[in-house]
């Protein structure tokens, strides 16, 4: 992928070593975010969230709501208030729908807009461009949806309203929670019952949030199942802290000696803590502290401190419960002592970017010995260099090379970090606080 027109000006440069001790709230979590806009939206009544992720994705799917004739209030230190137009409400929107480096917003909106009366155009940065939509384009079709996409199957997607949507039963190839989403918001709209079974647990955000808007969801095994032409009823949502962004914490603290962090009010859906299983068994210190029931999502305060990891066989049931976890995990493993093997984790390949690919070229050039694979990795854990490393945009490689220089022995420059700011702005600014060496620069070479 090339997303450097976007983002070719940001660097970080973080100086070797260091710990990290306190206490912090890492930003909302991003699948909760933009769900709690779309289904605010597309209620009766109005919507109040609190802990709203402020960074471009969620954004960006907020944006498209306005641009759809939604009254949105703020957000203003994550609260976020959504006048609801009802489940047949949303306007035609006068120019296409931008939604930048976010692959949650065009999926989930794919199958949400299949159900309206108007035509929508989406695209998004150079990044998005790049990523496949025949996973939902297919399946909606199969519900009488009209979708365009490019002839590989790449955005701009155009959506053709006014189609009658049919509920399916689909049996899902891959473990995506966008697909699940996807098909079960075009469900809404559908006649009859849509069901998704999926090949393995996916985030479950989408379930719960619609129970809390009181629409009713089943689910019998792996299959989930709604049916179509009910209504939605506005309530209030508490966004937890992303467990995605609290990783990188979890990965820091673990391989810095000295460190002791305390990470508060983590959302911990069972359907993504995979990163906290696989960090324990490759023998990480996680208290999970303070348990409590969100707003239908479990959280938790997490204390993490320093520790000695080994390496392990990644369980192939762990991956879809950490898929967006990898980058900061292949971090943990080059640390660890001993061979980390990954396997069923072909999905990463097609992530914001290749991320098999981008982590084995970023290792390497610290002088890691990683060998990327078909479907994964192996990572012959030991000493960590110094380096310049290429993160293509991607805000989830940039953040992991980040704290990779904890144990490294010479500094990290790591380029194209602006994305960053599409899941965790304030990164550079809180990780000071807990003590990384991080600093950041704007370059001034033309992109
Ligand atoms: C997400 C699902 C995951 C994840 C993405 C957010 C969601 O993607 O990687 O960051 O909010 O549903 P897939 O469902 O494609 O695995």
């Amino acid at each position: 992928m090339n997303a450097e027109g976007n983002n070719g000006s940001l660097t970080f440069k973080v100086a070797p070593g260091g710990c990290l001790k306190g206490r912090l709230r890492v930003p909302g979590d991003k699948s909760i975010s933009h769900r709690a806009i779309m289904f605010g939206a597309l209620a009766d009544g109005v919507t109040e969230i609190a802990g709203f992720l402020e960074g471009d994705d969620s954004l960006a799917t907020l944006n498209a709501f306005r641009s759809m004739g939604v009254e949105i209030e703020g957000p203003e230190k994550g609260r976020v208030i959504v006048h609801g137009v009802g489940i047949d409400g949303l306007r035609s929107p006068s120019e296409p729908l931008d939604l930048g480096n976010s692959g949650t917003s065009m999926r989930l909106l794919a199958g949400l807009l299949a159900g309206q009366s108007f035509d929508v155009s989406m695209k998004g940065d150079a990044s998005l461009s790049t990523r496949p939509m025949r996973r939902v384009s297919d399946p909606l079709k199969l519900m009488g949806a009209q979708i365009e996409t490019e002839s590989d199957g790449t955005p701009p997607l155009k959506v053709i309203g006014g189609q009658i949507l049919t509920g399916i039963d689909y049996d899902m190839p891959m473990a995506s929670a966008q697909v699940k989403s996807s098909l079960l918001l075009a469900g809404l709209y559908a006649k009859g019952t849509t069901c998704v079974t999926e090949p393995a647990p996916t985030r479950d955000h989408t379930e719960r949030m619609l129970a809390g808007f009181a629409y009713e969801v089943k689910r019998e095994g792996s299959r989930v199942c709604l049916s179509g032409g009910g209504r939605l009823r506005a309530c209030a949502i508490d966004v937890p802290a992303d467990i995605s962004s609290a990783a990188f914490f979890l990965v820091a603290a673990s391989i810095s000696e000295g460190s002791e962090l305390t990470l508060e009010h983590v959302g911990m859906n069972p359907t993504r803590i995979g990163v906290i299983n696989i960090l324990r068994l490759m023998g990480a210190y996680i208290e999970v502290n303070n348990e409590r029931l969100v707003g239908g999502e479990p959280v938790a305060d997490l204390y993490v401190k320093s520790s000695s990891l080994h390496g392990i066989d990644i369980p192939e049931d762990q991956v879809p419960l950490a898929i967006d976890e990898f980058p900061v995990l292949f971090i943990a493993a080059a640390c660890a002592s001993g061979r980390t093997r990954l396997t069923g984790a072909e999905e990463l390949r097609v992530k914001e970017s290749d991320r098999i690919q981008v982590m084995a070229d970023g290792l390497a050039r610290l002088g890691v010995q990683a060998t990327p694979t078909t479907d994964g990795m192996i990572i012959e854990g030991g000493a960590i260099g110094g380096g310049t490393i290429e993160s293509h945009g991607d805000h989830r490689i940039a953040m992991a090379f980040s704290v990779a220089a904890l144990c490294a022995n010479d500094v990290i420059e790591i380029r194209n970090c602006a994305n960053v700011a599409t899941s965790f702005p304030g990164f550079v600014t809180l990780t000071q606080g807990i003590g990384l060496k991080i600093a950041a620069s704007r370059s001034v070479e033309p992109n």
